[in-house]
């Protein structure tokens, strides 16, 4: 029988807000990550289209398709019971118009099983996030640098650090809690900028690269996990080194099979005595 889905609410994330408690999101692409973020308490799980460069390794988050982040999403909620899980729409999937919009949310819902969705920017075209909220799928916003419109933005760019960028943040991300969103990611900008957001808001910000006054953080897990190839942004921290260790244990492999040394006994499998006496005599026909 399969383990009951209860997966962290929109009050309870509001809640968590105002009780002054920080939330976790983390980046997971597949099943096997999305089981160790919950088993580590995580409370957000965003299949983010980040997955372009990390899983599909092209060189930026555009060439991504709807398809593809289905695939990846299902693997996710396939396994997760008590984080709330974020589909997110990828570059060509709303831009066009507001039906393309809730189309594209639909199927992240539908049939990826995402619980809610995130779009990326949308400052002037806030009518996406209202039409995909009317067709009742909630929306997480993502303003700063929004790695879509990365070339619209000179480049991977800091975002906010004039006063005339720093209060269009601050417009955005209050015109995005108007149309309805739940809460909104805050990626690259100065720490000041998010936390004058943050305090502005009452939905959640989920903070990158943006400090530690926003209501909750989020990395990308092979940042995190010392996966990715350097250079990094300023902004990760990664807890493990794990493409070293991975590094060690093929190695290993490696070493074992060419000297013979893998399988060893205890890998391998028997055959009763009888059976193999029967076997060598139908080989001896
Ligand atoms: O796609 C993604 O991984 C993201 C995070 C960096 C917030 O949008």
């Amino acid at each position: 029988m399969r383990a009951k889905v209860q997966r962290l609410s929109l009050p309870e994330l509001a809640a968590m807000k105002a009780r002054g408690e920080r939330i976790v999101m983390v980046t997971t692409y597949d099943a096997p990550s999305a089981r160790l973020a919950e088993a580590a308490g995580i409370d957000v799980l965003l299949v983010g289209d980040t997955a372009a460069m990390v899983v599909f390794g092209h060189e930026s988050t555009l060439p991504v398709t709807l398809d593809e982040m289905l695939m990846l999403t299902r693997a996710v909620t396939r396994v997760a019971r008590r984080a709330l899980v974020v589909g997110d729409l990828p570059f060509g999937s709303y831009q066009v118009s507001d039906d393309e919009a809730v189309a594209s949310a639909v199927r992240l819902v539908k049939e990826g099983g995402a619980d809610v969705v995130k779009l990326e920017g949308i400052g002037r075209h806030l009518s996406r996030v209202r039409a995909i909220i009317e067709a009742g799928i909630p929306v997480m916003g993502h303003i700063g640098l929004t790695p879509q419109a990365a070339t619209m933005l000179g480049g991977f760019r800091t975002q906010g650090r004039t006063a005339q960028g720093a209060r269009q943040l601050y417009e955005t991300a209050r015109a995005l809690q108007s149309a309805g969103c739940f809460a909104v990611v805050l990626e690259a900008m100065p720490a000041v900028v998010a936390t004058a957001i943050t305090q502005a808001l009452t939905i959640p910000t989920i903070g990158i690269g943006a400090g530690p006054g926003c209501d909750g953080q989020v990395l990308v897990w092979h940042d995190l996990l010392g996966l990715s190839e350097p250079p990094l942004p300023r902004f990760v921290k990664a807890y493990a080194s794990l493409s070293a260790e991975i590094g060690r244990a093929l190695d290993g492999y490696v070493t074992d099979v060419r000297r013979g040394t893998f399988p060893g006994g205890e890998h391998t499998y028997d055959m009763a005595a009888s059976e193999l006496a029967l076997f060598e005599q139908t080989l001896a026909r």
